[in-house]
């Protein structure tokens, strides 16, 4: 048995996309388990970049079963799109598994982000409008319609014109819009479900056989712990459980039938969206940060929030998620600066906090404690063994694993495949 998790530490865009690729070439299955289009992993294949939002990453690697596990929520014409781009491409769609318990997310659905997100005005929460949050919210609701509904063309065509009745309601009473057309959507969906009804299966069953074969499977979260519903910096987190307990409920398998769990960190720190981000740099220091990580969101173009590394932060996932090692990633991004910083811990009214406060007004007021360490001023891109980086760099990768109690299993030093110095040998 051989099962890893990939799970974000951080806020989200720590390069999992590219670790995820890294590790995909050693799997048989690559499964996203939560979380929908609102993802945006850019992974960089042979110098080619590809923008992934709701495919697994597995696509990439002749052979391997990419898994939409029953926990995403799946936007048909979104998925469609992509398939389209990488058939485009070349890319091979065989792989392609869709659960049929996956929720689907429909044009109310994003309709209602979008404006909804807009009328919280200064508490808007910066959604990514992909109608993440509200799909989820029927499927909490009990009226979503389900992926084994969405390619039944009568249940669908029951289902959907229950629900729209109530939608068309919501959409005119709450966001002051106008009703969607019940022929119109119904016409465009079953010709997307037409397209995608081969590929749909129980992924449950699937994922338990290739478990008992002795299958490598890559489990690969979007998002990440701060965005985490029940975990996160709470209302400004996401709709589902990026954390590696995400895994069991948003794939069908056993706690017990994970093996490992990797976490992502990103060497600084990014955040789209609002909501409180301790080690943010509203400076020069952020602006440098954004300008040399090209830190603008995949999916929306929008610019990243900046700042240090967050230490503390990279703690709570490791404890959450039950990390064994982390991946750090974005390394090469610091090789300019003359020092660098990392946050230790907290304090909060002088006093040392131990936990990460649950209330965002505490959050928003704790001060960071920082380790300042000399940057290492020389360009680590071509580094492929860990004793051959420079001793400040290996001084702060170091003091990163002391503070947060997890080993270093990667480092990554550049976007391309091979720019990785691999310290764990088995992940899996
Ligand atoms: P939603 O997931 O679209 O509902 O957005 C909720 C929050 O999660 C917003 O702050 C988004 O910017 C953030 N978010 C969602 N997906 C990602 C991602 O893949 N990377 C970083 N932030 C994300």
């Amino acid at each position: 048995m051989s099962t890893v998790v990939v799970t974000g530490t951080q806020w989200g865009d720590e390069g999992k996309g590219k670790i995820v690729d890294y590790l995909a070439q050693q799997a048989d299955t690559v499964v996203r388990y939560q979380g929908g289009s609102n993802a945006g992993h850019t992974v960089v294949v042979d110098g080619e970049a590809y923008k992934l939002r709701l495919m697994p990453s597995g696509i990439l690697y002749k052979g391997a079963h990419c898994v939409v596990g029953n926990g995403v929520v799946f936007d048909p014409k979104i998925f469609l799109e992509e398939m389209d781009g990488l058939a485009a491409r070349g890319i091979d769609l065989s792989g392609i598994r869709i659960s049929n318990r996956a929720h689907v997310v429909l044009p109310y659905h994003s309709i209602m982000d979008g404006i909804g997100d807009e009328k919280r005005g200064k508490n808007k929460i910066g959604t990514t409008k992909r109608g993440i949050g509200p799909c989820y919210m029927d499927k909490a609701n009990r009226i979503g319609i389900r992926v084994c509904d969405f390619i039944d063309p009568d249940e669908f065509a029951r289902r959907l014109k229950e629900v729209l009745a109530i939608k068309n309601k919501e959409l005119k009473l709450l966001y002051d819009h106008e009703p969607l057309d019940y022929d119109a959507v119904l016409k465009e969906y079953l010709g997307y479900a037409d397209r995608l009804r081969p590929y749909v299966c129980d992924t449950i069953a699937l994922l338990h056989d290739e478990i008992k074969q002795g299958r490598k499977i890559l489990f690969e979260g979007a998002q990440a712990t701060m965005l985490d519903i029940d975990y996160g910096t709470y209302p400004y987190v996401t709709a589902s459980h990026p954390i590696s307990g995400g895994v069991p409920v948003g794939a069908g398998v056993a706690p017990r039938d994970i093996d490992k769990v990797v976490g992502i960190v990103k060497a600084y720190c990014t955040r789209v969206g609002e909501g409180p981000f301790p080690t943010e740099q509203l400076n020069a220091i952020g602006d440098r940060i954004r300008e040399e990580g090209h830190e603008y969101g995949v999916v929306t173009g929008r610019p990243r929030r900046t700042g240090w590394l967050d230490a503390c932060v990279v703690r709570y996932a490791g404890m959450l998620s039950g990390i064994d090692y982390m991946a750090v990633t974005r390394l090469d991004i610091l090789d300019n600066f003359d020092e660098i910083k990392m946050c230790v811990d907290y304090k909060y009214k002088g006093e040392i906090l131990h936990e990460i406060p649950a209330s965002l007004k505490v959050l928003a007021e704790v001060e960071p404690v920082y380790e300042t360490f000399p940057g290492w001023k020389c360009d680590i891109t071509k580094v492929r063994k860990y004793e051959d980086l420079p001793e400040n760099a290996k001084k702060y990768l170091e003091r990163m694993a002391e503070v947060t109690g997890i080993k270093l299993g990667i480092v990554s030093v550049g976007p391309n495949r091979d720019e990785t110095i691999v310290i764990a040998k088995d992940i899996f």
